[in-house]
This record gives C-alpha cells, sequence and structure tokens, in this order.
C-alpha cells in the first residue's frame, strides 16, 4: 500500500484570483473537528516525530514547502509539500517528521479528533513494536 496518499483540491477562482475550499466529509475525508497551523519553524528544525493511535489528518502547505517523512513501520517515503492545492492523508499508525521548511512555510492540518496527548505515539522504538 502505498505511504503517499495525494488529495488534489479543485481551484476556484476568476480573474480576481485563487480559492480552493475544505469540505468536510467531501473533498477531506472524514468529520472535522480540529486545525491547527505550523509556521515560523527555524531553520534545521525537524517537528512530529511521532504517529496517532487513533487520528486521521489532512496536511495542506497553504505557503513555502516542506518535506514530510512517512513510515509505518514496513516502509520509508519522503513527500515534498510544495503547493496549496494538494493535501497529504495522514493515516494512523504512520510516523511521520516535517523538516525542511522553507522560509515563511505555513502548513496547516485538519484533523478528525481534539488534541488527545493518550493518542500520540512518541517514542520510535514503541512505535516499531506496535508495528510488529
Ligand atoms: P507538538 O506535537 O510537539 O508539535 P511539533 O512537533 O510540531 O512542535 O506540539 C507542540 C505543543 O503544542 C505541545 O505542547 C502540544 C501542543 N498542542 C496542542 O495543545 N494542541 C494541538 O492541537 C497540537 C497539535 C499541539
Amino acid at each position: 500500500m502505498a505511504l503517499k496518499k495525494i488529495i488534489q483540491f479543485k481551484e476556484l477562482g476568476d480573474d480576481q484570483g485563487w480559492l480552493v475550499a475544505l469540505e468536510a466529509e467531501r473533498n477531506v475525508p472524514f468529520p472535522l473537528r480540529r486545525v491547527y497551523y505550523i509556521y515560523g519553524t527555524r531553520p534545521g528544525v525537524h517537528r512530529g516525530r511521532h504517529a496517532h493511535h487513533k487520528l486521521r489528518q489532512v496536511l495542506v502547505c497553504l505557503n513555502g514547502a516542506c518535506t514530510i517523512l512517512l513510515d509505518d513501520g514496513r516502509e520509508r517515503e519522503e513527500v515534498r509539500l510544495t503547493g496549496n492545492t494538494e493535501g497529504l492523508l495522514l493515516e494512523p499508525m504512520v510516523w511521520h517528521e516535517m523538516y525542511d521548511f522553507s522560509p515563511g512555510c505555513v502548513l496547516i492540518v485538519l484533523a478528525d479528533g481534539w488534541y488527545d496527548e493518550s493518542d500520540y505515539i512518541r517514542d520510535y522504538a514503541a512505535f516499531k513494536a506496535l508495528c510488529r
């Protein structure tokens, strides 16, 4: 199964400019409970470094670019997010890290659950053990 699951969003707009609409249970394939965004990441920083037991998320790079490492315990794949018309679907039990943020990068994340620290797996060895 491919780790990289990209959702292509339709660009709406006219001669005034562009618009993308994200709709829960339509082009975002789950009910929405939370939206958060990541910005101001300093050069060289790796963010994320965790997996979730249950949470489903869609990541969209609204401005700039960043790289996401995906790891399901068997395969690893890097995805460079560069455009605000594509979303990366991040399923549960996928270890992910974000890095190589361009200056001014804004990454918005849509999630199907509220923030819940007990849903996080923050230890890579524990994640690998759970994958077995
Ligand atoms: P963290 O998961 O460490 O993010 P990153 O690896 O991108 O830096 O989260 C940073 C802090 O924000 C941590 O204290 C948890 C908190 N947090 C919330 O309170 N709500 C949220 O929705 C998220 C994603 C994080």
